[in-house]
C-alpha cells in the first residue's frame, strides 16, 4: 500500500525515529541515498506563498538524483477548476512522488486517496508536518543525537489552533516530547489533535497541556517554539490576531523562565518584534538557521524513505 505524509500520526515512532536517523546522516553525507536516479520527477505544487520549501524541495529532490518539477497552481489546470482528483490520476503515471502545499486538509487527502505514488504535506491549514520533522531533526542534531529527544519539553507558544501547533502535539508526542501549548481563548488546538496527541504520547511516554498560561507553558522548557500570529489565509484578522497573541510574544524573559540552556525554534518566516524579539530570534539559543537547514535534510529522508516503502 502506498504510503503517505499528510499529518505527522502517519509515521508510528519508530518510523519517524528512521526518518530522522536518516535525515542526521544526510546532513553528513548528502548523496548518501539516491532513490530517483533516472532522473524520476517529483511534483511540487503550490498553491500559497513559499520560500523554504521550494527551495528545500527542489535541491533534495535534485540531491537525491530526480528532476524537481515545481508547479503553482494558478498556471496550471487546477487554478481553473480541474478536479484534485483528475490531477492525482495523471500525476501518478508521470512522477514518484506529489508534494503539494494547500489550504484545507481533505484537499491532501483527496489528492492521496486517488494516487498510487507517495504524496507529502507541504503545509496546509492544519498541519506542517515537514517542518516537524525538521525541527525534532535540529534539536537532536543539536542536542547529541535522535535518542536525545524523549521526554524533552517543548513548549510552543502564540496561535495555538494553526498549522504549526497541530504539527507540534502530534509530531512532539510522536517523538516522546512534553508537548505545551500556551494560547489565548478562541485559538485552541482541534480537539481531535489534542486527543490523538494526548493517544500518542500515552504509548512514547510524552505528554500534551493546553494552557492559556503562556509562562506556564514555557516555565522550565528545554525548547521555545513560536510562529508568525498571522498564517497565511488569515490576513484579514490582523489586528485583532496582535492583540490576542502579544502576551505570548518570546523574548528574554521567556528565555529567564525556561530551562537552563533552552533552544529557540521558529518555522520561519519571522516578525521580529511580533511573535519573538529579534535578540531571542538572532541570539546564541536560536537554533532557527540549522532548523531551516534541516528542512532539506529531513523533507530527503522522508522521501526516500516513503519511496522505498
Ligand atoms: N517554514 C516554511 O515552510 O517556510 P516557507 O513558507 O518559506 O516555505
Ligand atoms: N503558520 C504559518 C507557517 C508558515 C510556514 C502559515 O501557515 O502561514
Amino acid at each position: 500500500m502506498t504510503r503517505h505524509l499528510l499529518r505527522d500520526d502517519d509515521l508510528s515512532p519508530t518510523e519517524q525515529r528512521e526518518v530522522l536517523e536518516l535525515a542526521l546522516e544526510l546532513r553528513a553525507d548528502r548523496y548518501k541515498v539516491q532513490p530517483f536516479v533516472g532522473p524520476k520527477a517529483v511534483a511540487i505544487i503550490f498553491d500559497k506563498h513559499s520560500t523554504r520549501t521550494r527551495v528545500s524541495f527542489s535541491a533534495g529532490v535534485a540531491e537525491l538524483g530526480g528532476y524537481p518539477l515545481v508547479l503553482d497552481t494558478g498556471t496550471s489546470q487546477m487554478g481553473r477548476g480541474e478536479s484534485v482528483a483528475d490531477t492525482a490520476r495523471v500525476l501518478e503515471r508521470q512522477v514518484s512522488a506529489i508534494v503539494w502545499r494547500t489550504y484545507g486538509q481533505r484537499l491532501i487527502e483527496e489528492m492521496a486517496a486517488h494516487s498510487s505514488v507517495p504524496v507529502i504535506n507541504a503545509l496546509t491549514d492544519s498541519f506542517h508536518p515537514c517542518q516537524i520533522l525538521a525541527d525534532l531533526a535540529a534539536v537532536a542534531d543539536a542536542r547529541g543525537g535522535v535518542g536525545a529527544l524523549a521526554g524533552l519539553d517543548l513548549a510552543y507558544v502564540g496561535d495555538g489552533a494553526n498549522n504549526m501547533a497541530q504539527s507540534y502535539l502530534l509530531g512532539g508526542a510522536t517523538a516522546g516530547l512534553h508537548v505545551r501549548i500556551g494560547t489565548p481563548d478562541g485559538y485552541l488546538p482541534d480537539a481531535e489533535v489534542v486527543a490523538k496527541a494526548e493517544q500518542i504520547a500515552e504509548s512514547t511516554g510524552g505528554s500534551v497541556t493546553v494552557t492559556h498560561s503562556a509562562d506556564d507553558a514555557v516555565s522550565g522548557a528545554d525548547i521555545i517554539a513560536t510562529d508568525t500570529w498571522v498564517s497565511m489565509g488569515d490576513e484579514a484578522q490582523k489586528a485583532e490576531r496582535e492583540a490576542a497573541f502579544s502576551p505570548y510574544q518570546v523574548n528574554a524573559r521567556s528565555l529567564e523562565l525556561a530551562a537552563p540552556g533552552a533552544h529557540v525554534l521558529h518555522c520561519l518566516p519571522a516578525y521580529r518584534g511580533k511573535e519573538i524579539t529579534a535578540s531571542v530570534l538572532d541570539g546564541e539559543q536560536s537554533l532557527v538557521w540549522l532548523e531551516a537547514e534541516y528542512r532539506l535534510h529531513a523533507q530527503k529522508a522522508v522521501l526516500s524513505w516513503l519511496v522505498e516503502r
